[in-house]
């Protein structure tokens, strides 16, 4: 017996589930309305702002990265209808909410110095001659505000201006370098590159080295994994593909 037409058009339907958002439109029960770069949309209510977008068509080629929470690629700014307030968050962590308008900041043009780690010693002047600036910090508790990993960023740039690199890097720990905290400062200060000093600073002075690792950079300098790099340098894709998911995995 031929199928069915409607048999037909659900299978249809179902093979074009969203690719992205997985999502089918007969399961979507309330729909909500956002403004993408100043464009409207009905979008299903229940997604991610990244999902959302992808949803109305958008297809991301920068501001997504590991759609997880970590890589910071994501960065959005928003407004809330009949809401002065301009806000912030991760793209990938955050639900869409009727009436949203948003944009994207793909990368924020932050001042980043260079260093070679090996000739600072901790503390206030590594931070001074790198970044000079962080003492025009106003105490606006901005930065704080923008943070969408509820860091106290005011908090550990004023360890920064005591030279406390301890507790920046403390504080600082979740940051995943987002950037939003920049283009919000009134002071046009980077903090999370400040931040990132003070926890390579902390990294190489402050914690003790642990053994293990100590031993896995003196077998490297004996040569102990040369054929092994070897083989992995000289090896084509199909190779590589093969040796990566027929690898031993630690267990948890
Ligand atoms: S401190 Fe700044 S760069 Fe780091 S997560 Fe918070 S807003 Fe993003
Ligand atoms: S936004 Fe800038 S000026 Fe304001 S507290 Fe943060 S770092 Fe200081
Ligand atoms: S895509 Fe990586 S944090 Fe959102």
């Amino acid at each position: 017996m031929p199928e069915k037409k409607s048999d037909i058009m659900d299978k249809i339907a179902d093979a074009n589930k969203s690719v992205v958002t997985g999502i089918d439109e007969k399961d979507i029960e309330h729909w909500i309305t956002i403004s993408i770069l100043g464009r409207k949309y009905q979008v299903p209510a229940g997604l991610t702002i990244m999902q959302a977008m992808e949803f109305a068509g958008y297809r991301f080629i920068r501001s997504c990265g590991c759609r997880a929470g970590f890589c910071g690629a994501c960065a959005t700014v928003y407004r809330l209808e009949g809401d002065y307030r301009l806000r912030t968050a991760m793209a990938c962590q955050t639900r869409v909410e009727d009436g949203m308008y948003l944009t994207q900041i793909p990368f924020t043009p932050a001042e980043k110095a260079k260093y070679d780690i090996t000739k600072l010693t901790p503390g206030i002047e590594a931070l001074l001659h790198n970044y000079p600036e962080i003492l025009r910090c106003l105490g606006c508790n901005a930065c704080t505000k923008a943070c969408p990993q509820d860091i106290d960023v005011m908090e550990y740039i004023a360890a920064g201006k005591r030279g406390d690199v301890e507790k920046m890097a403390e504080i600082s720990f979740d940051c995943i370098q987002c950037g939003l905290c920049a283009i919000r400062c009134p002071a046009e200060l980077a903090q999370y590159n400040y931040a990132q000093l003070a926890r390579r600073l902390y990294g190489r002075y402050g914690t003790p080295k642990p053994e293990h690792l100590k031993n896995r950079v003196k077998e490297i300098g004996q040569d102990k994994f040369k054929d092994d790099f070897d083989k992995l340098l000289s090896g084509n894709e199909d190779e590589l593909r093969k040796m990566y998911t027929s690898r031993d995995i630690e267990k948890a």
